[in-house]
């Protein structure tokens, strides 16, 4: 006997639980990192107009696919190409998500992990201790704790433990549960900084940086890293919105849906600007153009502020909350490929998939040691394929990524007859007046844009 496939509660179970797959490491580390080292206001426009014009039709692409064939990805490309072409190439984009979600998350929960240390450090009071050297802290981040690989194992398997836990449950039961308890918490504490950011002496430099554009200090390939993190934070390109998708009723608008959780996750990742830049600022240290600024810079600049302890402890809970509410996500692609194409119940695929995932991970895990300055770490970034971790995370980020969003659009976009596409976009919608626009975008910008990235990988300038 098969088991009743998931659904979500309603609405707002749907809408927070997409939105807690799109929050995560890539609004509150990458952002702020490549905004900075992208001169701030022109490369925050672009990737504004990048999320709206690609980010946008594309999440409502997949969404529309999920809800349409009650699928996960293998299943729905199988199901939609069926009535539309003779083409048996298409579940192939759906093996490609599967493939993304297994390897992004085998080192995503790496990162992760960190944040459980983390927060244990700030709230016992070490970690005020070693911020008060800088140099220090940096020593024991590069030296010790990315070296002790026994310790990176422990924390990227609990990371998983709790990732395995919560989609173990189900949608309803697991995933949405954990995302409507997580994401309210996470609003307030961001919430909190935001206010208390604005009583530091740095806020207004910090504002004129993020929101008084210079287009002279603009690259070519801003454009091209705004639109390859647009993809990540959103969480596009490998079915996780198709699959989250998959579990909503016929009553919900596909478009305001894709519309909010975009406009979410943008706002999220401007607040975590406003903050960390208000908060360097005020300091006065130069920041190093290093990913690690997370554990190192901004722990020295906070413990010199007042009431530092509580708030960097908050600050690390943070993190680790929306990472793990795009944990889950990542799993569930993963999960639901074997609850719908293989036929296993749910517990047994969570289990077995997370598993797997877990012991591979162990070696991105294993091979942070001797990685001493990190650089090399970009949660999807420039070309990085020293050790595993890596490679992992340059094969998903300009390969997967892309080329799954890519395929996804050529497919709604010319595969799909416009009648399909427009009857399930306005289900729960009523007529869309942006319906001709939506199919342009996706038809001619977002394969030209995405293909664009392609190109410049292949041609070997990674967004220089
Ligand atoms: N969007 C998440 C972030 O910004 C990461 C993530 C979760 C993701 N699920 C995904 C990225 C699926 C790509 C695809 O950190």
């Amino acid at each position: 006997m098969t088991e009743p496939r998931g659904q979500w509660s309603g609405r707002l179970g749907f809408i927070l639980a997409a939105t807690g797959s799109a929050i995560g490491l890539g609004n509150l580390w990458k952002f702020p990192y490549i905004t900075h080292e992208n001169n701030g206001g022109a490369f925050v426009l672009v990737y504004i107009a990048m999320v709206a014009l690609v980010g946008v039709p594309i999440m409502m692409a997949e969404i529309l696919m999920g809800r349409r064939t009650q699928q996960s990805p293998v299943g729905a490309f199988k199901a939609m190409a069926a009535g539309h072409t003779g083409s048996r190439a298409w579940p192939g984009v759906g093996w490609l998500g599967v493939v993304s979600g297994f390897t992004i998350l085998s080192y995503y929960s790496v990162v992760a992990g960190w944040t459980i240390h983390f927060t244990w450090l700030a709230l016992s009071g070490k970690l005020a201790t070693m911020a008060a050297d800088p140099v220090a802290l940096g020593d024991y981040f590069g030296n010790q704790f990315l070296a002790n690989g026994p310790q990176q194992v422990f924390f990227h398997l609990v990371f998983m433990g709790l990732t395995i836990g919560s989609v173990y449950f189900g949608v309803k039961g697991g995933i949405e549960r954990v995302a409507k308890i997580l994401m309210p918490l996470l609003f307030l504490i961001l919430l909190i900084m935001l206010v208390y950011s604005t009583r530091t002496s740095g806020f207004g430099e910090a504002m004129t940086f993020l929101f008084k554009p210079d287009f002279s200090t603009l690259t070519k390939g801003a454009v091209l890293e705004a639109l390859g993190h647009a993809f990540f934070t959103l969480s596009l390109g490998m079915g996780a919105m198709l699959t989250y998708g998959s579990y909503i009723g016929k009553e919900i608008s596909i478009p305001r849906a894709a519309l909010q959780i975009s406009l979410f996750d943008t706002l999220i990742a401007l607040m975590a600007c406003v903050i960390m830049f208000s908060i360097i600022n005020t300091s006065g240290i130069e920041v190093n153009k290093s990913a690690t600024i997370l554990f190192t810079t901004i722990p020295t600049v906070l413990i010199g502020l007042p009431g530092s302890g509580l708030l960097i402890g908050m600050f690390y809970i943070l993190i680790g909350f929306a990472a793990l509410t795009s944990t889950i996500s990542l799993l569930e692609v993963v999960s639901s490929f074997a609850i719908d194409e293989l036929g296993w119940p749910r517990h047994r695929a969570t289990l077995t998939m997370g598993s797997v995932i877990a012991l591979f991970g162990v070696l991105n895990a294993l091979s942070l040691g001797g990685n001493t300055a990190l650089t090399s770490i970009n949660l999807i970034g420039r070309q990085s394929t020293q050790g595993v971790f890596g490679t992992m995370d340059y094969l998903a980020s300009n390969w997967f990524l892309p080329v799954g969003g890519f395929l996804i659009a050529m497919f709604c976009g010319w595969v799909l007859n416009a009648r399909t596409t427009r009857e399930e976009l306005e289900k729960g919608h009523g007529p869309m007046a942006g319906y001709g626009l939506w199919r342009f975008l996706i038809r001619f910008m977002a394969p030209l844009a995405v293909g664009a990235i392609i190109v410049s990988v292949i041609l070997g300038k990674e967004y220089q």
